[in-house]
């Protein structure tokens, strides 16, 4: 369906939890969320009734995101359910990559293809920091796995933060070069109100791409940004591709294609606009599905011609990444 600026609506991003096993600088508090019970987060039945209804209203991709999408327990039997949908034609997920490795025979198995990871350095001891629990070795075991099972592609998603991890993109485009991955570098973003947010942490991706271009051969125009909010690039002589995710500098909101499903049951139509529909609670009420299909209606019709996400570095933006999903 078309949004009232006339971009093709047909992409849903789901987040199926808040939980995380994790606990980004960029993302949660230290102290995590508090656990107030399953009541508030979509019941399996309830995502997939939305799901089917989205469908109905032109959506052809979902990705599955979180918190940490892999906590949840019926996540396998979610992507299953979603997988074979009539008219889906692409399921995927964002994930840390903790659990993914001895998860991956049964997501495969359920009908995932392609995944993407976050990961945000290549050192464990600054892996550590900024994921304030993790360990990067479970995620390069996932990585290899996500490569021997055959998942297509695999993307690798790296936020860059000046001061935190920007010594690193050159390791991050020679991951590119040897491995069939594809590494998308993305500008840190000031959503939820986190202390880590400070501006002088924004690094524009043109000034990624010049230190890779100080190496490396990047081909224009083999890829172009697709349905995705990355501009990919070839390396000359490479396994893997570059992609860039500029969304503070460059916005690619007019050619956006995706409205976003909270844990909690919100529809929200842009990463960044506080508006909300609450399907949930209209479930939870007993609404019938044409009302639904018409909440759905809605949230793509109102959706914002584009963000406005430099006004909000230190603005209070109370619901954080963990919460929308990304
Ligand atoms: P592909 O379908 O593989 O291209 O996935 P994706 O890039 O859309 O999803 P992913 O979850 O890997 O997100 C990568 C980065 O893009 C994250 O930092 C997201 O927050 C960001 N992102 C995704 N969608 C949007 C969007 O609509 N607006 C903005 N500003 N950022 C987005
Ligand atoms: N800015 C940019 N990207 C972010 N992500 C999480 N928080 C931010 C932020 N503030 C990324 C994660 C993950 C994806 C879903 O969103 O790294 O890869
Ligand atoms: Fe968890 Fe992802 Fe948030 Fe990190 S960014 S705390 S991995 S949901």
């Amino acid at each position: 369906m078309m949004d009232c600026y006339g971009r093709e609506i047909n992409y849903l991003r789901v987040s199926v939890t808040d939980r995380c096993n994790l606990r980004c600088q960029y993302c949660m508090p230290a102290e995590g969320i508090q656990d107030s019970g399953h009541e508030r987060i979509l019941t399996f039945e309830q995502i997939i009734r939305l799901v089917k209804l989205a469908a109905e209203c032109g959506v052809r991709k979902v990705r599955f995101t979180g918190g940490e999408p892999l906590v949840r327990k019926d996540i396998v039997k979610l992507i299953e359910a979603v997988s074979s949908m009539p008219g889906m034609q692409d399921v995927s997920l964002t994930t840390n990559g903790i659990c993914f490795a001895d998860m991956a025979d049964d997501l495969k198995r359920a009908g995932l293809v392609r995944v993407n990871f976050s990961l945000d350095s290549l050192h464990a001891d600054r892996f550590r920091y900024i994921t304030r629990l993790g360990n990067i070795s479970d995620v390069w075991r996932s990585i290899e796995k996500a490569l021997a099972i055959g998942m297509m592609p695999v993307k690798i998603n790296t936020v860059v933060m000046k001061g935190v991890n920007d010594d690193e993109i050159l390791d991050f485009a020679r991951l590119a070069a040897e491995m069939p991955v594809h590494v998308r570098f993305i500008e840190f973003m000031p959503v939820g109100d986190l202390p880590f947010y400070q501006e002088e942490r924004l690094v524009n991706m043109d000034e990624v791409k010049r230190t890779i271009k100080s190496s490396y051969q990047l081909l224009n125009g083999l890829a172009g940004r697709g349905n995705g909010p990355a501009k990919v690039y070839q390396i000359a002589g490479g396994k893997g591709t570059i992609g860039f995710i500029s969304a503070m500098s460059n916005h690619f909101c007019g050619d956006c294609n995706r409205i976003r499903l909270t844990a909690d049951g919100r529809l929200r139509s842009c990463l960044f606009d506080k508006r909300e529909i609450n399907v949930k609670a209209a479930m939870d009420r007993g609404t019938g599905d044409d009302r639904l299909a018409i909440m759905i209606r809605q949230a793509i019709r109102e959706k914002p011609d584009r963000h406005h996400m430099e006004k909000g570095w230190g603005a209070d933006n109370s619901r954080k990444m963990y919460q929308i999903g990304g």
